[in-house]
């Protein structure tokens, strides 16, 4: 088995869900590893908008096996609305569940919703789902063949919460979820798998791991408190897909050519005045599934450095350059002040008013050039992708040295 992984650089949305698209197209498995409906994943086809929360980004090529890995927390009622509004646009799909992944509750939402929101969460129930999970006390897919110990599990779960929850016709409250597992598990039961299981006896073997979040928000390696759950590094998709890490052939890190990031938390480089504004507008930086207005700061190379080192990345994907065209000042973090960790600028040639209809490496700008050849000498790591709108066909692969 020969595997590739695709993770954030940043603190997610990098464009994350465009690459994995186009590296779908020579990888018949794509596996989403971690994380839940806080991911919200955006690909445009022919200017037509698809966001996905749950289901793995490979769902629009054709002929792709798209699985939910064990290192998921699902909830059960957003993956049936997304698998609905997926069928009416992709005609034939084949999504596979791993058995071993955690359903996220509609208790987990209202737990987090009575909690002091201090990290500045998506309010999906992720924290708390992860929570029963580390707490060995979690509900896993396979828990739904054995409807009896699925009762005792869940019972004991909702009055364990219940100091929160605060029900007071707890059965009520738990034959309602019951009833919905159930016809959940009717539904679906037939993309329940056993991945690793599954992933022994197929071929061909080339296997696409798709991360969500973005490596600074990473459990243990992020900007912790002020991250999500899980494990949204390249170690953590090999621990999220059940893919040994010894199939790993390339690790591809997404950032984009600025900074965001939605929540709370250090930003070392966050812009404090108008200049945040042009960018959010002209990169339609909203969280795609909260609306949240993201934080914007430059581009903060240590950071990205760090990030690149802590997960191994072969290849590097800048996302977002055309973004920075409506701007006649763009500068550059390379380090921060010893003293106070205030960041230190550098300000680059900027490619103002550049339209970025270009086709290949050669074409860019000498100033776009000049960037990424920064980047790279900086990171020590090529840049292989160069994203230059937000539509699908809007990516330049970079041939082998052509960047140097
Ligand atoms: P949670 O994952 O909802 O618990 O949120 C924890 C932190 O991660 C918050 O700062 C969220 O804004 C952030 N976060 C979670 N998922 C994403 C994402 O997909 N993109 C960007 N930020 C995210």
């Amino acid at each position: 088995m020969k595997s590739t992984i695709v993770i954030g650089l940043q603190w997610g949305d990098e464009g994350k869900g465009k690459i994995v698209d186009y590296l779908s197209k020579t990888h018949k498995i794509i596996i989403r590893c971690a994380g839940g409906n806080n991911a919200g994943h955006t690909i445009k086809i022919r200017n037509k908008k698809y966001v996905l929360s749950l289901l793995p980004s490979g769902i629009l090529q054709k002929n792709t096996v798209c699985i939910l890995g064990a290192g998921m927390v699902i909830d059960y009622r957003v993956f049936h609305e997304e698998y609905l509004e997926i069928s009416k646009k992709v005609k034939s799909t084949d999504i596979k569940i791993s058995h071993l992944a955690h359903l996220l509750m509609p208790y987990h939402i209202e737990i987090e919703s009575k909690k002091a929101n201090i990290i500045g969460t998506t309010k999906k129930g992720i924290g708390p789902a992860y929570e029963d999970k580390i707490a060995r006390r979690g509900v896993r897919v396979c828990d739904l063949f054995d409807f009896k110990s699925l009762k005792e599990k869940i019972t004991s779960n909702v009055m364990y919460w219940n100091f929160l929850l605060q029900k007071e016709n707890i059965e009520t409250y738990i034959d309602s979820i019951l009833e919905d597992l159930m016809v959940f598990y009717e539904n679906y039961e037939k993309m329940f798998v056993n991945t690793n299981h599954y992933l022994s006896t197929i071929k061909p073997k080339k296997v696409l791991l798709e991360g969500a979040q973005g490596s600074l928000l990473d459990i243990d390696y992020g900007t912790y408190p002020y991250v999500t759950s899980s494990n949204t590094t390249a170690a953590g998709c090999c621990q999220g897909s059940g893919v040994p890490i010894t199939s790993v052939k390339n690790i591809i890190g997404i950032f984009k050519a600025y900074t965001t990031r939605v929540g709370n938390g250090n930003f070392t480089t966050e812009i404090n005045d108008d200049v945040s504004s042009v960018i959010r507008e002209e990169g339609g930086e909203y969280g795609s599934i909260t609306g949240r207005p993201r934080r914007i700061g430059w581009l903060d190379l240590p950071a990205l450095k760090y990030a690149i080192q802590i997960n191994g990345v072969t290849e590097l994907a800048i996302t977002k350059l055309d973004v920075l065209s409506c701007l006649e000042d763009i500068y550059i973090c390379k380090e921060y002040n010893e003293f106070d960790n205030k960041p230190i600028y550098e300000k680059v040639d900027s490619w103002n008013g550049c339209d970025f209809k270009f086709k290949n490496y050669k074409e860019l700008p000498d100033s776009v050039k000049n960037y990424i050849k920064q980047i790279e000498e900086y990171v020590k790591c090529p840049v292989k992708y160069i994203g230059t709108g937000p539509n699908r066909n809007e990516l330049i692969v970079v041939k082998n040295k052509e960047t140097k």
